[in-house]
């Protein structure tokens, strides 16, 4: 037996303070490997792919819509006699030997192929709310054109012609893109100015540019166009540019297109 008890007592203190180091030396290095759940931490296991490991930072979505597109007003020429924006009026002549390679008969007229679908799709819709439209001309030769010229010339006078019938080399049925339409109901109205008021004209006036046409005379571009309103004159320039002249409340293609026109023929 030992005669210092004090010695147990510093041993025993010494091992109880070895152990206790010992156990939060591990406890320790426990939750830094596998965390205070027992889940193994992200990022120091080859069992975690690395792209997880990957803080990605939260992008905020945008607080605007996006801008909308600008409508492209070059995207086809106002030159060309082939193309669906070609601008034909006094100041801007169409070459005397032009005739559209891709005619096609709608009800007994002729129109560009690409006319058709709208021009049908039209007239059908049009008969569904009650307005008989028929189709009654599209496109003239340049030698067709003289002729309806001179005929309307020698039937009421020059100056009545110059307000509503082109001179041959001028006039936008050469382009195989315009139409004249009679009305069914009131065809004491054909070519005449009281078209407007007839079911076909006032259904023309409101819904043509659906189907891709414009009235090309109005009583509100008579300045621009040169000519006195016809109701009856269709031009098909396709149903981009009318929704686009319908949307900004624009009144004629030359307006539209930044085209040139009036009343006074291009020195020839
Ligand atoms: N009536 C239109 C202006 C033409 O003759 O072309
Ligand atoms: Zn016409």
């Amino acid at each position: 037996m030992s005669s210092r008890p004090w010695r147990s007592v510093a041993l025993a203190v010494l091992m109880i303070a070895v152990v206790g180091g010992i156990v939060v030396v591990a406890s320790g290095l426990w939750s830094v490997l596998w965390g205070d759940d027992g889940s193994r931490i992200e990022g120091l296991s080859e069992e975690v792919p690395w792209e997880q490991a990957i803080v990605v930072p939260t992008v905020a979505p945008p607080t605007t819509q996006p801008p909308e597109p600008v409508f492209d007003l070059a995207q086809h020429s106002t030159s060309d006699p082939a193309s669906p924006w070609v601008i034909v009026n006094k100041q801007h002549p169409i070459a005397t030997g032009y005739e559209p390679a891709d005619l096609v008969d709608v009800d007994g007229a002729r129109v560009r192929a690409a006319v058709e679908p709208d021009l049908r799709a039209m007239v059908e819709a049009a008969g569904v709310d009650g307005a008989r439209l028929v189709v009654r001309s599209g496109y003239r030769s340049y030698t067709e054109q003289a002729g309806a010229r001179a005929a309307v010339e020698a039937r009421r006078g020059f100056a009545h012609a110059e307000r509503y019938s082109a001179r041959p080399g001028f006039s936008e049925h050469q382009t195989g893109l315009a139409v004249d339409v009679d009305s069914g109901s009131q065809p004491s109205c054909n070519l005449q100015t009281c078209f407007t008021r007839t079911a076909e004209g006032a259904w023309l006036a409101e819904r043509a540019w659906e189907f891709g046409f414009v009235v090309r005379y109005t009583e509100q571009n008579t300045a621009v166009t040169g000519y006195a309103p016809e109701g009856w004159h269709l031009r098909w320039v396709g149903r981009e540019l009318t929704g686009h002249l319908h949307a900004e409340g624009i009144g004629s293609l030359e307006e539209a297109l930044g085209v040139s026109g009036g009343p006074e023929y291009a020195a020839g």
